[in-house]
């Protein structure tokens, strides 16, 4: 795949000023809407729920990549499906059975995504991999957004993609966690196909620009 994609985040948004924000990435470069779904439990922060997806849903002209950082992310598949969402993406460390998880999540009609944590190894995907369509390879620990991004991502980028070549899989590689134009580029080389950005988009001063020169520099 060629045309590498620019998920910003609206966890980073101006939740007051949401379909404002919402409007901006309509018109921007970017390419999918990245939701940070928080339930308090699987991670120490709670951000939003289906009330406000809904709304985003109402607005948003580009498809809805939703990140479940939930437990037990079962329960909620049709509801996510129902209120609009694309891809839904739950946790490894949060599904004891996995595969039955992406089941689920494709006869709703959605892309599959696994989202790993920085301690979650790639090769622990080696069963699913041909069943999944988005791993989301956690460049910071889940649960907030403006962190520091972790080095080590750009090896597991680099053993994720050889297991998805090795497997004759069609996994699209998404990075989540302090991404910029510092390292967009190196992990794109490394093998990803979407960048997720929260604050380096929504705390620019020109959040357009900075998704436009963002999108340049890893075409
Ligand atoms: C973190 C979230 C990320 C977060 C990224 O738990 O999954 O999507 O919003 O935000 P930044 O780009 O600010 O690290
Ligand atoms: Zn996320």
């Amino acid at each position: 795949m060629n045309n590498k994609i620019i998920a910003p985040s609206l966890l980073a948004s101006d939740f007051a000023n949401l379909q404002r924000d919402i409007e901006m990435v309509n018109q921007s470069d970017a390419d999918w809407f990245h939701l940070d779904i928080m339930d308090g439990v699987f991670v120490p922060n709670i951000s939003f729920g289906m009330p406000v997806v809904k709304a985003i849903a109402k607005h948003a002209k580009k498809p809805l990549d939703a990140h479940l950082m939930i437990v037990d992310p079962d329960r909620y598949i049709k509801t996510f499906a129902d209120l609009g969402v694309d891809h839904l993406s739950v946790h490894y460390e949060a599904c004891p059975h996995l595969h039955r998880t992406l089941q689920a999540i494709k006869t709703e009609g959605m892309l599959a995504g696994v989202a790993i944590t920085p301690h979650t190894s790639v090769r622990l995907l080696e069963d699913t991999i041909q069943d999944i369509d988005i791993v989301i390879v956690m460049s910071v620990n889940p649960g907030f957004g403006g962190q520091s991004f972790i080095e080590n991502t750009y090896n597991k980028v680099s053993d994720l993609k050889n297991l998805i070549i090795q497997k004759k899989s069609k996994a699209l590689i998404e990075i989540d966690g302090g991404v910029n134009a510092g390292n967009a580029k190196k992990l794109v080389e490394k093998g990803a196909d979407a960048l997720v950005a929260g604050s380096f988009v929504f705390k620019s001063d020109n959040p357009t620009e900075t998704i436009k020169n963002l999108k340049a520099e890893i075409a």
